[in-house]
């Protein structure tokens, strides 16, 4: 009969060791017995980028990389994407189930009446320059409101951790839209219970001297779209980092500066910002075959393109691509498109993205719509950051209940001096 074991020989020393497989996985604490001599440390494992090492079980999201699937709490990304919304994928996301009717009144209400900030808060984002990144002020002024939330410390407190939840889901498009109308010396306007998540964001972000903002509906649908889209990834960049920071029972507030920080370098959240500017500095068509050539030759990356997991498509890519259709029809076409389609036509046909299994990933085509959309590229990672934050919530709270979890404390090997002697 098969077990569910694996046998180790150390051929160091001839002894043998069977180990536990429990979901496909073994414990590394039990390679710590295989050793050489009773002093000896133990055997770890080395796997720095974490290729290789699940950190956690979770019940979130389910991604295949290979086949090209993603879900959330079971549901596939494309019927959420065609069928939910984005406030009833978050509390999806945090609850493990889709809210009956009178559950999603009342969480709607509740984000909805969250989304004001303290008025100080407006002096601390008036603290930067005019023309400071927005995501930097983003990530400033979320682990500030730390600052003005101090009972968010108390995290093993049920009640008081939903609040915070709240919270931040509610307040992010807040900053966010504070912090672009500070970069162009707009006044801020203020949130409008009457509209949806994204129809409010909208307006704080777009209104002008009108006495109310009627946010496009196909623009607030794709929007809202693109925000299930990225509200979570399992244990990526950013959500690792949120989880780490956690595990030191930080408050919520910080461990999302934190997980925000991580987003928004170009390797992850940054991307999206970064493929606009690749698009721009390509500038035609005709341009497009020497940038593929300079790829190639390492000199730069393709950005959009390739990911960690998946490795056949990045099922986002492909809902966002319909979605941009949609766009288009009341924005008018992005200029770079056409640079973005002849992009991805030559890199899907040729080798070196073929064999390295380079695909387009969500920023790929995200960056086009926001900016046919209105929105300044910087705005582009925080962008990314506001559904996000429904996906770090969730992955905290889940943390901070799982009893395997504790204090985040990876490993190294130490290859530096052996001890020697200080000479003055
Ligand atoms: N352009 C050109 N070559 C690439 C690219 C790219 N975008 N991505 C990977 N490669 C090549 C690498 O050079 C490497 O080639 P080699 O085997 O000849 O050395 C091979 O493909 C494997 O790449 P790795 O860097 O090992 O892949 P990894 O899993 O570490 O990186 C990552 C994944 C960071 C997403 C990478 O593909 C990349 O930098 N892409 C561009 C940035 C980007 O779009 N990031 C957004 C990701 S999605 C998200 O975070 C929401």
């Amino acid at each position: 009969m098969n077990k569910e074991t694996l046998t180790i020989t150390d051929n160091r020393t001839g002894k043998q060791y069977e180990i536990p497989v429990e979901d496909g996985t073994i414990r590394a604490m039990d390679l710590r017995q295989i050793k050489t001599s009773d002093d000896d440390f133990g055997l770890m494992s080395y796997d720095p980028a974490f290729t290789n090492t699940a950190s956690c079980k979770s019940r979130i999201t389910f991604i295949d990389g290979d086949k090209g699937i993603l879900r959330y709490r079971g549901y596939p990304i494309e019927q959420l994407a065609e069928r939910s919304t984005y406030l009833e994928v978050a509390y999806l996301i945090l609850h493990g189930e889709l809210p009956a009717a009178a559950e999603f009144e009342e969480w709607t209400w509740e984000i909805t009446h969250h989304t004001l900030i303290h008025e100080q808060i407006k002096k601390f984002m008036d603290g930067v320059r005019y023309d400071a990144h927005p995501m930097g002020l983003l990530i400033g002024t979320v682990g500030a409101l730390s600052t003005f939330y101090p009972e968010a410390k108390n995290i093993f407190d049920a009640e008081k951790r939903s609040k915070q939840v709240h919270r931040l889901i509610a307040k992010m498009p807040t900053i966010a839209a504070f912090a672009y109308r500070h970069s162009v010396g707009m006044p801020y306007a203020y949130p409008d219970n009457d509209l949806s998540y994204t129809g409010n964001f909208l307006n704080m972000m777009f209104k002008t001297t009108e006495v109310k903002y009627k946010p496009d509906p196909v623009l607030e649908r794709a929007l809202d779209v693109l925000f299930i889209l990225h509200a979570d990834h399992e244990q990526n960049c950013s959500t690792s980092a949120m989880r780490g920071i956690g595990s030191s029972q930080a408050d919520p507030y910080s461990a999302v500066a934190g997980a925000a920080a991580a987003l928004y370098g170009p390797l992850h959240g940054g991307a999206n910002e970064a493929v606009l500017r690749m698009l721009n500095e390509i500038s035609s068509k005709a341009n497009v075959p020497a940038y593929i050539k300079r790829v190639k030759e390492g000199e730069v990356r393709l950005m959009g393109f390739g990911h960690r997991v998946y490795k056949n498509y990045d099922p986002r890519a492909r809902i966002i691509k319909q979605i941009a259709d949609q766009v288009f029809a009341v924005t008018g076409s992005n200029p770079v498109l056409e640079i973005a389609l002849e992009l991805e036509r030559i890199a899907l046909e040729d080798e070196y993205f073929v064999s390295r299994k380079l695909y387009p990933n969500v920023d790929f085509y995200s960056g086009i719509i926001y900016q046919a959309m209105g929105f300044p590229v910087d705005m582009f990672p925080v962008l990314f950051a506001i559904p996000r934050t429904s996906g770090w919530m969730a992955q905290w709270v889940e943390m901070l209940n799982d009893p395997d979890q504790k204090i985040a404390r990876p490993r190294q090997i130490y290859l530096g001096y052996e001890e020697r002697e200080y000479k003055p």
